[in-house]
């Protein structure tokens, strides 16, 4: 497996651009299964996740081309297969939003479960549970979902949870579905909004996203998407702790601050300083540094859960002590063992660790488990001393477009090595 060398010690500076954000994109490519006309979705990055879903799609038989600066054409128009099989949804949990486009498109859907992950268990009850409400008939059998409805009800939903796909699912299923519905206690992340407004250039009657109570008056057909997604926050958020917790002074463009609230105030409180525009954030340390923050994540506009590995990674190294309160997923602290490695003082207590700012970090081989751990690794060993290697960074691939290239243009010191010799 591919591995990352990073050699510490380096402030990132300079100007690093932001990819478009890959949860939004994944409910977008899905979307393009909710019409018969030619899609096409701009601002995609290049990502492991972006090709599973393009493979899916094309695997029902949607003829997907990919156009210039990272453009997508979908078109649905001609479905083969409504399955979701195992093969790929196991790469890839979020293969589950096929469900219901497909459901509201086509009257089946099967779609493997997608099973459990390193974060946590991530059970799909939530989808399922909604999409039932809208009058789907659903069994699960030998791993797989089998979903039916001649033509989806539009109805009253009430998730018992905050879930982003799950409320992506609902919200696209119900576009049409016959009359209204309404969802309750709805995710109002912006890819969730981002999903929304792309549906509404389809022709839906949306309104309400962005808000815990969405309404949509569901209609016959749909038609195509012309569609620019939104930057990714995560990405631009990891990037500025890097430069946090590097001393550095970075400015990240193509960006949308305004999602990003929750994060800059905490990257004030540890001593950045920080500028942004419409679509730029720059962020000054000035050499110093950070001040150990506490986090406790939530849904938007709550602590993005996503930057709670990128946070532990910089209270590891800060001035103070800082408690990290993970209250999305129950086991997402697999990076607080590899941080350990590299000589981090902190400790589990339940939901929370309590990390004890050192002043070094010393470089050491280490293991990526999830998506944003690996990405919290990465950064931990730009400010360790000596040489750091991520291994298993494919888990990286998912989510961030060209990392060390994009931390390389920044002063960072890494590579990718080849697979270690078995
Ligand atoms: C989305 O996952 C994101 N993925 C995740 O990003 C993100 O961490 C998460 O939302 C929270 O913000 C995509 O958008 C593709 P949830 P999702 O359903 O929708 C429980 C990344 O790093 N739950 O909001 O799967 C669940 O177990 C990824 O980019 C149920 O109990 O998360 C969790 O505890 C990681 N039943 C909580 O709700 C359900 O049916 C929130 O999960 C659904 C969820």
């Amino acid at each position: 497996m591919a591995r990352i060398l990073i050699t510490g010690g380096r402030p990132l500076e300079g100007t690093v651009e932001v990819s478009g954000a890959k949860n939004a994109v994944l409910p977008i490519l899905m979307a393009s299964l909710l019409t018969e006309q030619p899609c096409r979705l701009k601002g995609v990055p290049h990502l492991k996740d972006v090709t599973t879903s393009i493979e899916l799609l094309g695997h029902m038989g949607v003829e997907v081309s990919l156009g210039d600066h990272f453009s997508v054409g979908l078109d649905a128009g001609r479905l083969h297969a409504q399955v979701a099989p195992y093969e790929l949804v196991k790469t890839m949990r979020a293969s589950i939003l096929v469900l219901g486009p497909l459901l509201a498109r086509t009257g089946y859907a099967r779609v493997s479960l997608p099973g459990g992950c390193a974060i946590g268990a991530r059970p799909v009850d939530l989808h399922l549970n909604g999409l039932s409400a809208l009058g789907a008939k659903i069994s699960v059998e030998s791993g797989y979902i089998n979903a039916r409805a001649d033509r989806l009800q539009g109805a009253r939903v009430v998730l018992d949870k905050v879930t982003v796909t799950g409320t992506e699912n609902i919200l696209m299923a119900a576009t049409l579905a016959e009359g209204v519905t309404i969802i309750e206690n709805a995710a109002q992340e912006p890819e969730v909004v981002d999903l929304a407004e792309c549906l509404i250039s389809m022709g839906a009657q949306i309104s309400g996203h962005g808000t815990n109570t969405i309404t949509v008056e569901g209609c016959r057909e749909l038609e195509g998407f012309d569609y620019k997604v939104l930057p990714d926050r995560i990405e631009a958020g990891t990037f500025l702790v890097g430069a946090a917790m590097t001393g550095g002074c970075i400015r990240a463009v193509n960006a949308a601050p305004k999602t990003m609230d929750a994060i800059l105030v905490k990257l004030e409180d540890a001593g950045a300083r920080i500028n942004t525009g419409d679509d730029w954030i720059e962020l000054d340390m000035a050499g110093r540094r950070p001040r150990a923050v506490n986090i406790a994540t939530a849904p938007y506009p709550g602590f993005p859960t996503d930057m709670q590995a990128q946070f532990t990674a910089l209270d590891s190294i800060a001035e103070g002590t800082g408690v990290v309160r993970e209250n999305v997923f129950e086991n997402r602290f697999m990076h607080v063992l590899e941080l350990q490695r590299l000589g981090a003082d902190m400790r589990l207590e339940g939901n929370a660790v309590i990390v004890r700012g050192v002043d070094h970090l010393t470089g050491a081989p280490l293991m990526a488990t999830d998506l944003r751990a690996s990405a919290c690794l990465v950064l931990a060993g730009l400010v360790a001393r000596g040489d750091t290697i991520v291994d298993r960074v494919y888990h990286i691939d998912r989510g961030y477009e060209n990392i060390e290239e994009k931390l390389g243009q920044l002063g960072a010191r890494i590579r990718r090595l080849p697979a270690a010799a078995a």
